[in-house]
């Protein structure tokens, strides 16, 4: 999608659907009346009959019949919400399925007020991301929509500033990263395998010019990733242990570890799911996904910080190879884990990772995981948990999320809740005492960050969407690859 940036009056833009944004109230602005008086009258004459105020959610379609240069006229309301970053990213995935109904392939937006860099950036990341779909295994392949190619932001003395082109070129490549993760999360699983992921992760690497590092079932033996090894004993699929590092020129600021959940089929293993609730298990590694899309994105913007990412991947299955409850782990650094539960298997292979990126000396560790169940029953679906260890940081990812649209809310590490992992015959055990499993689970991984500041994401509910949300289809979102760059980028 071409992206331009003009300043020109509103009665003089060209383009195939012209969308003039209104907040509540002002939709008989200067913009407005200049469209109308253009338009003999007809356009306000019509937002009276149908009582058009501009509130959230409000739109009034209208062909101008040739007396304008734009073909379509889109008003589209706002609400009381304009000065929020958000709605512009919805708004622009309105203006975008309208534009694709009415065969417009050049979009133009009309800001009557000067915004922030970040509104006008929402619309370009909503435009693209709402422009995805995953129909590779439709037979119908007659495209349904027209893609808009070309989209412009107009208003008046609108100029492209340093800091306007930086915050347009971070949308432009961010959603593509978006994208890739929902891609990778889409793909059957008997697709995206273990070694499939660690393909993709290899050749974004080499695309962004990464460091990259795969290691296969021997490799993980002698760096004893027994988490992963024990997970993977049920698996006809390979597991791997994927490592991908971005390092800037110059003295890095500092050095980010992030490490995703790969885990791309949970079935439960032996303590086997319910057919139901496997449904839509190839989202396990969603986390994985999440961290390898981030990589992409920080690849091209090239931050002053240095990133790894540590994406554990393998299969989670029921096999006579399988793992069992009651089986102990000992991890390299000496703990030793009871499996009691082979279903709360994302904690164990997240272990193997977290040991490696405190070894690597990270300063900051954050890791995204479709961990519990337990987060979705208390947060629901829209909302990942944010578990953290220092202040600062979760401030910071906190601040990140509300910029990028993505939601997260804070949960407790509580101390009193350590006892419930704790094992009879080894160190701690893999589940807690029943209630609170969002929290038990954070408490283990815990167990393995040591003083490092860290910050788990339990992104269980908002990394797939059984319904359409406003720019993202049914299927896995990319939540958290926006909110990652916005951090790297922050620090
Ligand atoms: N991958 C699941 C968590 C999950 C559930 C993600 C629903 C997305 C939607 C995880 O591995 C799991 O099975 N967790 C168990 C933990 C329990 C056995 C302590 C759970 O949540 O039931
Ligand atoms: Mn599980
Ligand atoms: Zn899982």
């Amino acid at each position: 999608m071409n992206i331009r940036v003009q300043s020109q009056a509103v009665t003089k833009i060209k383009s195939d659907m012209l969308v003039v944004p209104l907040a509540e109230g002002q939709h008989d602005n200067g913009a407005v009346r200049d469209l109308d008086a253009a338009l003999g009258g007809a356009l306000r004459t019509h937002l009276s009959h149908t009582g058009f105020s501009a509130k959230a959610g409000q739109r009034v379609v209208f062909p101008t019949h040739t007396q304008l240069p734009s073909r379509t006229l889109m008003l589209l309301g706002l609400g009381k919400d304009a000065a929020d970053t958000e709605t512009w990213r919805r708004s622009a995935a309105k203006a975008q399925a309208e534009a694709e109904g009415q065969q417009a392939k050049h979009l133009a937006w009309f800001f009557s007020d000067a915004r922030p860099e970040a509104d006008l950036a929402a619309v370009v990341e909503g435009s693209l991301l709402s422009a995805y779909s995953f129909d590779k295994y439709k037979s119908d392949k007659t495209p349904k929509r027209t893609a808009v190619d070309s989209l412009s932001l107009v208003g008046p003395g609108l100029r492209k500033t340093v800091a306007l082109s930086r915050a347009l070129e971070a949308a432009r490549k961010t959603a593509p990263g978006v994208c890739l993760a929902r891609d990778l999360i889409n793909e059957p699983a008997s697709v995206s395998t273990p070694s499939y992921l660690a393909e993709q992760a290899t050749k974004i690497a080499r695309d962004g010019g990464l460091k990259a590092e795969v290691f296969g079932p021997s490799r993980m033996k002698t760096a004893k990733m027994a988490g992963l090894l024990a997970v993977a004993k049920g698996s006809v699929e390979e597991p791997r242990f994927i490592k991908l590092r971005y390092t800037p020129e110059g003295r890095a600021r500092k050095k980010i570890a992030l490490v995703g959940k790969g885990l791309t089929f949970d079935s439960g293993g032996l303590s086997l799911k319910t057919p139901k609730s496997m449904e839509t298990m190839k989202l396990d590694m969603s986390g994985g996904a999440t961290v390898l899309g981030a990589m992409q994105v920080i690849a091209q913007l090239r931050p002053k910080v240095q990133v790894t990412a540590y994406v554990p991947s393998t299969e989670n299955m029921p096999s006579g190879t399988a793992q069992k409850p009651g089986d102990i782990i000992t991890y390299k650094n000496g703990k030793t884990v009871e499996v009691l539960n082979t279903d709360a298997e994302g904690r164990l292979i997240l272990a193997d990772a977290l040991i490696r990126a405190v070894e690597d000396r990270a300063d900051v560790i954050i890791d995204l995981a479709t961990l519990t169940g337990a987060c979705v029953v208390a947060l629901g679906s829209r909302v990942a948990g944010l578990f953290c260890n220092n202040q600062e940081l979760s401030d910071a990812l906190m601040a990140c999320g509300k910029q990028a649209g993505e939601a997260f809310w804070p949960l407790p590490l509580v101390k009193d809740y350590r006892d419930d992992i704790k094992s009879s015959v080894a160190d701690i055990k893999n589940i807690g005492g029943g209630s609170g499993g969002a929290i038990a689970g954070a408490l283990f991984l815990e167990e393995f960050v040591g003083d490092t500041p860290w910050a788990h994401l339990d992104i269980a509910g908002p990394a797939f969407t059984q319904s359409a949300l406003p720019y993202s289809p049914r299927g896995g979102t990319g939540f958290g690859v926006r909110t990652l760059v916005r951090y790297v980028m922050s620090v």
